[in-house]
């Protein structure tokens, strides 16, 4: 990304880091994943900036966000992304969330539904974490505690690439790795913490009115496609397509096909409603 689209806004307790390129009433807001920064939207955000007004984030703690003082949850992730609006003089926006950022996106919904203009919830889902999910999450909590993000690190990208993308790919798997491990174990800990006691939020699904593309790789082993499938059967009106050789990170794992669907759905579904 450019250097001269980056911007830092005071919001609330942090200072929030943020790329802004193009132009275009609706602006995309690419949401990261946990645990990864805005960089891992740079292909989404160089396919398209000619186009369309793409704003990406890092959430607070993450990348060359400041991590503030306030406990680390989804709504408060939530809460920083509406006060970025607020701060850019935007009313609406198109948000685009990967996995937590679908979390996140699920939940500005849910309590800002007249800010949201369209969603993208990439390998994602509603549902909470399941009682054996919570445990590991605090088992890990406990393992970065002694040992710190090395085994973390090493598990977390054998479970989130499709096998394909381990032999082609090396030095995406490196890339995101080091990502890992260049940030903070603290708010790597408090966000799995956060990850834990987030709400369901799987009884919104149908008052989702607005325009919404739900996309996932093939080989996700982190939120499966029944997952995504699920959210399409319940959101009126969603379209839902599937990304071929890709695991959990489908944005980078194939980012033409990811590139195309929202280029076709922003085309189809937002500029002709
Ligand atoms: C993510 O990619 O954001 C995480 O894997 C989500 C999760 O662990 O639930």
């Amino acid at each position: 990304m450019s250097a001269n689209t980056i911007k830092s806004l005071n919001i609330s307790d942090i200072a929030l880091n943020i790329e802004d390129k193009g132009n275009g009433e609706f602006p995309i807001v690419f949401i990261h994943g946990f645990p990864f920064n805005n960089t891992t939207w740079e292909p989404q955000f160089n396919s398209l900036n000619n186009e369309y007004r793409v704003i990406a984030p890092d959430l607070r703690g993450y990348g060359k966000s400041t991590r503030g003082t306030e406990i680390i949850s989804i709504s408060l992730f939530a809460d920083d992304l509406i006060d970025m609006l607020d701060s850019l003089g935007i009313k609406k926006a198109i948000f685009c969330g990967l996995s937590m950022g679908g979390y996140i996106s699920l939940n500005i919904f849910k309590r800002y539904p007249d800010r949201c203009k369209a969603l993208i919830l990439s390998d994602t889902q509603c549902l909470a974490d399941s009682q054996s999910t919570k445990e590991n999450r605090y088992k890990t909590m406990l393992q970065i505690a002694s040992e710190g993000l090395e085994k973390f690190a090493e598990s977390f990208v054998n479970n989130v690439f499709a096998a394909q993308t381990i032999i082609s790919n090396p030095s995406l798997v490196n890339k995101i790795k080091s990502l890992i491990l260049s940030t903070s174990p603290q708010t790597i800990t408090e966000t799995l913490e956060a990850l834990a006691t987030r709400e369901d939020t799987c009884g919104i699904l149908n008052k989702i009115n607005i325009p919404t593309l739900i996309l996932c790789g093939t080989e996700d082993k982190i939120t499966p496609t029944h997952l995504s499938e699920f959210m399409h059967a319940n959101i009126k009106n969603s379209t839902l397509k599937i990304i071929e050789h890709a695991g959990h990170l489908t944005n980078l794992e194939n980012e033409n096909q990811f590139n195309k669907y929202i280029k076709e759905f922003i085309k189809n579904k937002i500029n002709h409603e």
